[in-house]
C-alpha cells in the first residue's frame, strides 16, 4: 500500500488520511497540485475492494482534476476525497460533518463536492462544519451540473465530428451512448435535436425504454454497444472503459463522453490512435460540471446562463488539442497532458517571478 512510491502517485503535493472514531468516518483527501490555484474536487462514497484501490482511485481522480481545472482556463488545482464505505448503508450526518471537520483542517486549500455515491444533503452536512464545500443546497449552490456538462460533451462531439469526418453538422450521425444517467440522458436530448441517430444501452431497462420512446432511439444490449457501428462512441457510464479487451473490438471512429477515466492506462491512448479512432481527452470535454460548480466561488457568484456560455469553450479546445496532435502525430490524450501541464508550468512561473520592486524615490530621480 505504498502511496509515493505508486504509479498513480505522480508528484501529489499532499496525501491525507482521516479517522473519525465515532462516526466510523475512514476517508482520503488527495491535493494534486494548486499551483494554479486551490484544489477542487468531488468526493466519492464507494466500498472500495481494498484501501490499495481507494488509494489509486483517489490520486487518479485528484490528478485528473488538475488537469481538468488547467485545461478549462480555471484558476484552480486539482484534488479529490475518497471515502471508503458502502453509500447505500454507512451514510449518517455524523460521519458527513466529520469529513467537514477534516476538510477544515486544510484551510481552504481544497473544495469539496458531490461525486458518485454522495449528494446535495451529503454535502449539507459537511457544510455545517466547512466553507469549503460547493454544491451544498443552501446558499447560492449550483444544483445539478450533469445539464452543464452534457452541453460540453455534446459541443465536445461536434468538435470531433468536424475533425474526423469534416462535418459540420450531427445530421444522420451515429452515436452510440454507454450509460444514460444525468449526463448520458441529457446527451441524447441535444444529439437528438442535431438529427444524430442514437444507439444507447444502459442496465437500467427503463432508461433505453424511454430513450426508445421518447428520441427514437436504438437500444443495443449493454455487452454490445462498445462494437456497434457507429461514428462515435460517448461512454457516459463507467471508467476503464477502454482497455486492451475493449480497444480491438471498437466499431466507432470517436470516442467522446462524458466518463472520468475511460483509458484504464495512458497507454490505451496510444492503443485508439494507433487504431485511428480520435479520441476526445475526457478530462477535457467533461469539464461542464467542474466549469459550473467553479462559478460558486467567482465573483457574482453562480450563475447558470453564465456557466453554458463558459462550456462552450470546450468545443474549441478540444478543435485545438486535435489539431496539435494531427500536426504532431501525437495520441490526443498525450497532447491534452502536455498543454495541461504547460498552463500549469507557466502558472508556476509566474509565481516565482519577483514581484516588481518599487523603484527608491532618489534611484528614480536621478534616473
Ligand atoms: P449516473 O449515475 O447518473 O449515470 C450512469 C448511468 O450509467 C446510469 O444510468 C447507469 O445505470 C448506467 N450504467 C452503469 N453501468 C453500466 C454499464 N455497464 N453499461 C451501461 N450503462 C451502465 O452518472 P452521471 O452523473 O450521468 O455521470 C456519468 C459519468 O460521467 C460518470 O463516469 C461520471 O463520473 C462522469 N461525469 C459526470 C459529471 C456530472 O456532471 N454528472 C461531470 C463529469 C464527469
Amino acid at each position: 500500500m505504498d502511496v509515493f512510491s505508486s504509479p498513480a502517485f505522480d508528484q501529489h503535493e499532499q496525501v491525507n488520511f482521516f479517522y473519525h472514531r465515532d462516526s466510523g468516518l475512514k476517508a482520503i483527501i488527495a491535493l494534486h497540485d494548486t499551483t494554479l490555484g486551490p484544489a477542487l474536487g468531488g468526493c466519492r462514497m464507494w466500498p472500495y475492494a481494498s484501501e490499495a484501490d481507494a488509494i489509486t482511485d483517489v490520486l487518479r481522480l485528484s490528478k485528473g482534476m488538475t488537469f481538468k481545472a488547467a485545461m478549462a482556463d480555471l484558476p484552480y488545482g486539482g484534488g479529490k476525497t475518497v471515502i471508503i464505505g458502502d453509500p447505500r448503508t454507512d451514510k449518517s450526518a455524523a460521519l458527513f460533518r466529520a469529513l467537514g471537520r477534516a476538510i477544515d483542517t486544510l484551510g481552504g486549500r481544497y473544495y469539496t463536492g458531490e461525486d458518485v455515491g454522495t449528494g446535495p444533503t451529503d454535502m449539507d452536512w459537511a457544510h455545517e462544519e466547512t466553507p469549503y464545500v460547493l454544491g451544498s443546497t443552501r446558499g447560492g449552490g449550483s444544483g445539478d451540473p450533469s445539464p452543464v456538462t452534457a452541453r460540453g460533451v455534446w459541443l465536445g462531439i461536434r468538435a470531433a465530428v468536424a475533425h474526423k469526418l469534416q462535418r459540420s453538422d450531427l445530421a444522420g450521425v451515429r452515436v452510440a451512448i454507454q450509460g444514460l444517467g444525468h449526463v448520458g440522458y441529457n446527451l441524447a436530448r441535444l444529439l437528438a435535436q442535431d438529427g444524430a441517430r442514437l444507439i444507447v444501452a444502459d442496465i437500467d431497462q427503463a432508461r433505453v425504454e424511454r430513450a426508445a420512446d421518447e428520441l427514437a432511439a436504438k437500444v443495443v444490449d449493454v455487452d454490445a454497444v462498445l462494437s456497434t457501428a457507429c461514428e462515435v462512441l460517448a461512454p457516459c457510464a463507467l471508467g476503464g472503459v477502454l482497455n486492451d479487451d475493449t480497444i480491438p473490438q471498437l466499431g466507432c471512429q470517436i470516442v467522446a463522453g462524458a466518463a472520468n477515466n475511460q483509458l484504464l492506462e495512458d497507454r490505451h491512448g496510444a492503443a485508439l490512435h494507433a487504431r485511428g479512432i480520435l479520441y476526445a481527452p475526457d478530462y477535457v470535454i467533461n469539464a461542464g460540471g467542474l466549469i459550473n460548480i467553479a462559478l460558486e466561488l467567482q465573483p457574482g457568484g453562480y450563475d447558470r446562463g453564465r456557466a453554458l456560455a463558459q462550456v462552450a469553450a470546450i468545443g474549441t479546445t478540444l478543435a485545438e488539442v486535435f489539431e496539435r496532435a494531427a500536426g504532431a502525430g501525437l495520441p490526443t490524450h498525450e497532447v491534452a497532458d502536455r498543454i495541461a501541464r504547460e498552463r500549469i508550468a507557466a502558472g508556476r512561473q509566474r509565481q516565482s517571478r519577483p514581484a516588481l520592486q518599487a523603484v527608491p524615490r532618489r534611484a528614480a530621480a536621478a534616473s
